[in-house]
């Protein structure tokens, strides 16, 4: 075992973890963060997406140990008590989500890349969501709610921030 301080939505924490284990299983398992989903565990669907300083990284391919120093955001730390977070409601609004497996991390790549780009295009939505992958919604949804959100944060001025 060895331990392991890092932020998690927010609070700083702690956790034994053990060698080779996955930030995945350390969310899921030590902390109870189920909405990060364990999908193929091989990178390859991205159900497993976490904010890693910022930046979407898939928490299957990441060792626990690595998150030492450094701040992870899941999606129970995206929305603001009650409150959802503008992404989360767009793809409520858009019924961009259907088995809801896939939703988790949608919304958080969708986060980060409307932090560094308040107006995608439907290319730059379509690239930046290209390691997510859906089995239900055929995509046209989620690109919308996408679009909903981006014109949602604008005009809260939020985009870029
Ligand atoms: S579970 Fe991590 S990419 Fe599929
Ligand atoms: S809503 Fe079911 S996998 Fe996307």
């Amino acid at each position: 075992m060895e331990v392991v301080r890092f932020t998690l939505n927010g609070d700083p924490v702690e956790a034994g973890v053990r060698a080779g284990e996955t930030l995945v299983q350390t969310l899921r398992e030590r902390f109870g963060l189920t909405g990060t989903k364990q999908g193929c565990d091989l990178g390859d669907c991205g159900a497993c997406t976490v904010l890693f300083d910022g930046e979407p990284v898939l928490s299957c391919l990441v060792l626990a140990a690595d998150a030492e120093g450094h701040s992870v955001v899941t999606i129970e730390g995206l929305s603001n008590g009650e409150e959802l977070h503008p992404v989360q409601k767009a793809f409520l609004d858009e019924g961009a989500v259907q088995c809801g497996y896939c939703t988790p991390g949608m919304v958080l790549t969708t986060t980060a890349l409307l932090d560094a780009n308040p107006d995608p295009t439907e290319a730059e939505i379509r690239r930046a969501l290209s390691g997510n992958l859906c089995r239900c919604t055929g995509y046209t949804k989620i690109v919308r709610a996408v679009r909903r959100a981006a014109e949602a944060s604008r005009a809260d001025g939020r985009g870029g921030e």
